[in-house]
C-alpha cells in the first residue's frame, strides 16, 4: 500500500527520496510525489503512474534542489489514481504525506468549507493538510496536536512547515512509521527497505508520539510535549536482501530463497532433534491445555493456516478453525480465555488481521502471532510471537513467507501432537528430521524448473483454469490458484476434487485446463478418478505428483514429478512448482510480475 519517505541531511534530497521510494515500490502504488523545502519554499512534484513518470516530471521542471523533503507512493483509496490525488498535499505553508485512512474526513471537510477552505482533490489526506494549515499559527507542534485531536482513523504523517527549514515532523496512529538515524542525517519511512541503502539504525515511532527530525537529528515527544528516549534498533536485513541479486524478478529470487528461509526459520526451534517453540513463551503445558485453536489471516497467509489446520488436526487431534480475518472480525466469534488464536501475517500490518487480534484479546483469548516483519504492529500486540525468518519479501506475490509460515505450523503441530501424547518421541524426532530435509529437496525441484516453464507455455492463452486436490493437496491448490490469478490475471478456481461433480464440472471443456495436485497417497486413486472425469470432458490436465509414480498419458497431458518425503510434508515441495508455473505464466503474458495491477504488498486498510 502507500509508502512514505522523508529525508533531512547533507545529501541531495530529491535523489534520496526517489531512491527510497523505489525501495517501497513493492508495496504497490499508482502514483508518486515529493515535496522539498528549501529557502522557505516548498516545491512539490507529483505524477500518476510509475516512479519513472515522476522522475521525468522532476527533470522537466529542471530538478528540485534541497536537503529536506518528503515523498510518497500512493495506492488509491479515496479518489482515483491521478496527479491531483497524489501526495504530498498542502499549500505554500504546510505539506504532508499520509498513509492510512481518515474516517471522519467528510465531517471535517464540511467544517473546513464553512471556514472558507476549498479542496482540489478527492482525498481524505487533503483534509489533514488543510486542518494543519487552519491550526497553524507559527507553532507546528500546537498545530499537530490540535489536528491529531480532530482526526479519526489510521495515519502515519510526514509534515513540512515552510517556516521551519531542515525539519520534518511526523506522527502516527495504527499505520507504521520508522525514523532512521544516519551520520548527521535522518529519515522517515513506512518500511525498513526504504532506508537500508543509507543506514540500518532506526526507531519505531509509536502511536501518539511526535518525531521531529531537525538538521539531521531525530528527537521524540509525547503529545503533551514530554521528551521521549527511544530504543535504537538495528535492521538485520541488508541491502542485498532488498535487491534482485541477478534474478529477473524479486518473485523468482524469493522462490529460490526458500530453502535458506526454511533453515533459518526452523533451526533455532529444533533442540536436540525435537521441536521447541517455547522461546515465544508458549510452553508444552500451555499448548496442551488450549481448548480450541483458531487461525486468522488473509490471502496467502490464510492458506498457510489451512495447511496448519490439516496438519494439526491430523497429528495432534485438536480441532482448528481457520478464518479469513475480514470475516472473523464481524462474525462475533465465540472465544474464551482457554482458546488460542494464531494470527498469521508476513507484514504484521494487515488491517483486518490486526483488528482480529485486538478482538481476540478483548475477548480474553490468548494470541500467538506468526509474523515476518520484526516490530510490526501484530508482532508487538500479540501475547506471543513466532517470527518467521524469511528476510524482506519484496514481490507482492508471497512465496517464501508462505513457505516459512507452513514450516512454523509443522513445528507447532509436531510439538502439540507430542504434548498431547498423540505421537511418541521417536515419531516426533522422525517428523522433525523430515522437516529439516525439505530444503535440499526444494533445491532439486528448482533445478528442474523448465518443467514449469513448459506448463506455463501451455497455459499462457487460457482464460480460465481449475486447480484440484484432496486433503492437504486441496489446501495447496488454493494457494496455487491464488498465485496464478494474482500475477497472470487468468481467472482460476481451486476446488476440492470430489466436489467438482456437484456443479462446477459443467464448466469443464477443452478450454479449461486443470492442474491436479496429487501427493497424498491415501487419496491418490480418488483424485486420479476426478482427473479422469475432467479428461473425459476434454480438459488439458497437468499433474503435480511424486516423481516415482507413473501417470498414464490418457490421464495427464503432462506430469511434474517431485521428490518424495513424508506425505504430510509434501505441501512444502508441491507448492514450489505451483509458484513457478504462476511466475512463468505471468512472465510469458508480459505482466509486471512483482507489481501486479491493483494489488498492494501490505494491506493496511480494511
Ligand atoms: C498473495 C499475498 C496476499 C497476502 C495477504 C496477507 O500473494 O501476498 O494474499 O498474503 O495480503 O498479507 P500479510 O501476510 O502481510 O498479512
Amino acid at each position: 500500500m502507500c509508502g512514505i519517505v522523508g529525508y533531512v541531511g547533507a545529501r541531495d534530497c530529491t535523489q534520496v527520496l526517489l531512491d527510497s521510494l523505489a525501495k517501497l515500490e513493492y508495496r504497490g502504488y499508482d502514483s508518486a510525489g515529493i515535496a522539498v523545502l528549501d529557502n522557505d519554499v516548498i516545491t512539490t512534484c507529483k505524477a500518476q503512474g510509475r516512479l519513472a513518470n515522476l522522475e521525468e516530471r522532476i527533470r522537466q521542471q529542471g530538478g528540485i534542489k534541497g536537503h529536506c523533503g518528503i515523498g510518497h507512493t500512493r495506492w488509491a483509496t479515496h479518489g482515483e489514481p491521478s496527479d491531483i490525488n497524489s501526495h504530498p498535499h498542502g499549500n505554500a505553508v504546510v505539506s504532508i504525506v499520509h498513509n492510512g485512512i481518515i474516517e471522519n474526513y467528510k465531517t471535517l471537510k464540511e467544517r473546513l468549507e464553512k471556514k472558507g477552505y476549498t479542496f482540489i482533490s478527492q482525498t481524505d489526506t487533503e483534509i489533514v493538510a488543510k486542518l494543519l494549515d487552519y491550526y497553524y499559527n507559527g507553532d507546528p507542534i500546537e498545530a499537530i496536536r490540535k489536528t491529531e485531536a480532530r482526526i479519526e482513523g489510521s495515519y502515519a504523517l510526514g509534515i513540512l512547515f515552510r517556516d521551519f527549514p531542515n525539519t520534518i515532523y511526523s506522527i502516527r496512529k495504527d499505520s507504521p512509521l520508522i525514523v532512521a538515524k544516519g551520520d548527521g542525517e535522518a529519515f522517515i519511512a513506512s518500511d525498513v527497505p526504504a532506508i537500508l541503502k543509507y543506514t540500518k539504525e532506526y526507531y519505531l515511532l509509536e502511536s501518539g508520539e511526535i518525531a521531529i527530525l531537525h538538521e539531521g537529528v531525530a528527537s521524540f515527544m509525547t503529545l503533551d510535549g514530554d521528551p521521549i528516549e527511544k530504543e535504537l534498533l538495528v535492521a538485520n536485513w541488508d541491502m542485498e536482501a532488498a535487491e534482485k541479486g541477478g534474478y529477473e524478478h524479486f518473485m523468482l529470487k524469493e522462490i529460490h530463497e526458500q530453502p535458506t528461509a526454511i533453515k533459518t526459520t526452523i533451526a533455532p526451534r529444533i533442540v536436540d532433534g525435537m521441536p521447541d517453540i517455547e522461546e515465544c513463551g508458549v510452553t508444552l503445558q500451555m499448548l496442551k491445555n488450549f481448548n480450541n485453536i483458531f487461525v486468522v489471516a488473509c490471502g496467502t497467509a490464510m492458506h498457510a493456516g489451512i495447511v496448519g489446520k490439516y496438519v494439526i488436526e491430523k497429528l495432534a487431534r485438536v480441532s482448528v478453525t481457520v478464518d479469513v480475518a475480514s470475516e472473523f472480525r464481524y462474525r462475533n466469534p465465540i472465544l474464551s480465555p482457554d482458546d488460542l488464536v494464531i494470527l498469521v501475517s508476513q507484514s504484521g500490518e494487515t488491517a483486518d488481521t490486526k483488528e482480529a487480534l485486538r478482538l481476540s484479546k478483548d475477548r480474553g483469548a490468548k494470541t500467538l502471532a506468526i509474523v515476518n516483519v520484526k516490530g510490526s504492529s501484530i508482532a508487538r500486540e500479540a501475547d506471543y510471537v513466532l517470527y518467521t525468518h524469511a528476510g524482506p519479501e519484496i514481490s507482492v506475490a508471497s512465496t517464501k513467507a508462505y513457505m516459512v509460515q507452513i514450516a512454523v505450523f509443522y513445528l507447532i503441530a509436531f510439538e502439540l501432537a507430542y504434548a498431547k501424547g498423540q505421537i511418541d518421541e521417536d515419531e516426533c524426532r522422525r517428523l522433525t528430521k523430515e522437516l529439516s530435509s525439505v530444503p535440499k529437496f526444494i533445491d532439486v525441484i528448482l533445478a528442474q524448473k523448465d518443467n514449469c516453464q513448459y506448463v506455463a507455455s501451455k497455459l499462457v492463452n487460457a482464460e480460465n483454469l481449475l486447480y484440484i486436490g484432496r486433503g492437504l493437496d486441496y489446501a495447496l491448490s488454493m494457494e496455487g490458484s491464488l498465485k496464478l490469478k494474482e500475477i497472470s490475471y487468468i481467472h482460476s478456481e481451486s476446488y476440492a476434487a470430489g466436489e467438482l461433480k456437484h456443479g462446477t464440472i459443467s464448466l469443464v471443456t477443452d478450454q479449461m485446463p486443470v492442474i491436479a495436485v496429487v501427493t497424498q497417497r491415501d487419496l491418490f486413486d480418488k483424485t486420479i478418478s476426478n482427473v479422469k472425469e475432467v479428461k473425459a470432458r476434454k480438459a488439458q490436465t497437468f499433474i503435480v505428483t511424486h516423481q516415482y509414480i507413473n501417470i498414464d498419458d490418457d490421464v495427464a497431458d503432462y506430469k511434474i514429478g517431485i521428490p518424495t518425503i513424508d506425505d504430510m510434508l509434501m505441501p512444502m515441495l508441491a507448492v514450489v512448482p505451483l509458484q513457478l508455473i504462476a511466475y512463468y505464466t505471468s512472465v510469458l503474458r508480459g505482466n509486471d510480475v512483482d507489481k501486479p495491477r491493483n494489488l498492494a504488498k501490505s494491506v493496511t486498510v480494511e
